[in-house]
């Protein structure tokens, strides 16, 4: 699947046939059974398919945290299912930055000093790192609670946090798990807004797994994962408005964006 957007060379993420079997008792549960998957920079990509579909195992897969039964994965041009240990988690940390539903932001922990997490590994002085957390935090609109703990803040605020931090190490990929499954319905189209922009300004590639029908309409693509593989034709045309109706009620979010960058 190429996308019209390519601009690097290689593509952020590329999954290549990939299988996943999980083994339940003397059962073979066979989940990915063979997907394929292309996503370069600059692009928001929405997965979508039913609760147990593999969803979160595949952004497991592609985030390092899991290894695929068969097939190949490439985050940045560099196949991760023949790294080791060592060279897998300096992927995770340089190349892939997450947010899933829980935040899992530390409670012990200002958001500021969240943020800092992910730095403290790379050996960057107090003070540059600080400046950057606050940065990335600016960026997130939710500088004002830098000295906040986790449990003083809203789940939107959370969500920022755990955003900024996902991006401490700047990765070429930013996978989210039901991002805004746990939002109101402002607050959730705030963050899909957010998520967006860190594609297509940022150019970075961005995969979320969703239930949810407005993350999708936001996306360039929406793929979705059925029996172990993701197809993306008729998808689009179900959750997206087409452009005609887009252009009719003067509200496509994404189009005043981008003119606005
Ligand atoms: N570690 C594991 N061991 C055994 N089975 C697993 C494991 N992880 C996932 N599964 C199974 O794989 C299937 C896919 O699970 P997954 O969590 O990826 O689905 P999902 O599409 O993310 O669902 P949801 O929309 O509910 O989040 C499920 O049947 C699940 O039970
Ligand atoms: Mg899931």
């Amino acid at each position: 699947m190429i996308s019209p957007l390519a601009t690097d060379k290689h593509a952020a993420v590329e999954c290549i046939d990939v299988r996943r079997d999980f083994q339940d008792g003397t059962r073979v549960i066979k989940v990915l059974q063979g997907t394929n998957l292309t996503v370069y920079r600059g692009e928001f990509v929405a997965i979508v398919g039913a609760s147990g579909s593999g969803k979160t195992t595949l952004l497991n897969l592609i985030g390092g945290l899991d290894t695929p039964t068969s097939g190949q994965i490439l985050v940045d041009g560099k196949d991760i299912t023949k790294l080791n240990d060592e060279q897998m988690s300096e992927v995770r940390r340089h190349k892939i930055g997450v947010l899933f539903q829980d935040q899992h932001l530390l409670p012990i922990f200002t958001a500021l000093e969240n943020v800092e997490v992910p730095m403290l590994l790379d050996e960057i002085k107090t003070e540059e790192r600080r400046k950057r957390a606050m940065k990335l935090l600016e960026m997130m609109q939710v500088d004002h609670r830098a000295q906040h703990m986790p449990h003083e803040l809203s789940g939107g605020m959370r969500s920022r946090v755990a955003l900024a931090r996902a991006l401490a190490m700047d990765p070429a990929v930013l996978l989210c798990d039901e991002p805004t499954g746990d939002l109101d319905h402002a607050t959730g189209a705030e963050i899909i807004q957010l998520m967006r922009n860190l594609a297509k300004k940022q150019n970075r590639a961005v995969l979320a797994a969703t239930h949810d029908p407005e993350t999708a309409r936001m996306a360039d693509r929406i793929l979705l994962l059925r029996d172990g593989v993701l197809v993306d034709e008729l998808v689009g045309d179900y959750f997206k408005p087409s452009r005609v109706e887009v252009r009719a009620r003067g509200s496509d979010p994404s189009a005043a964006e981008e003119s606005s960058s």
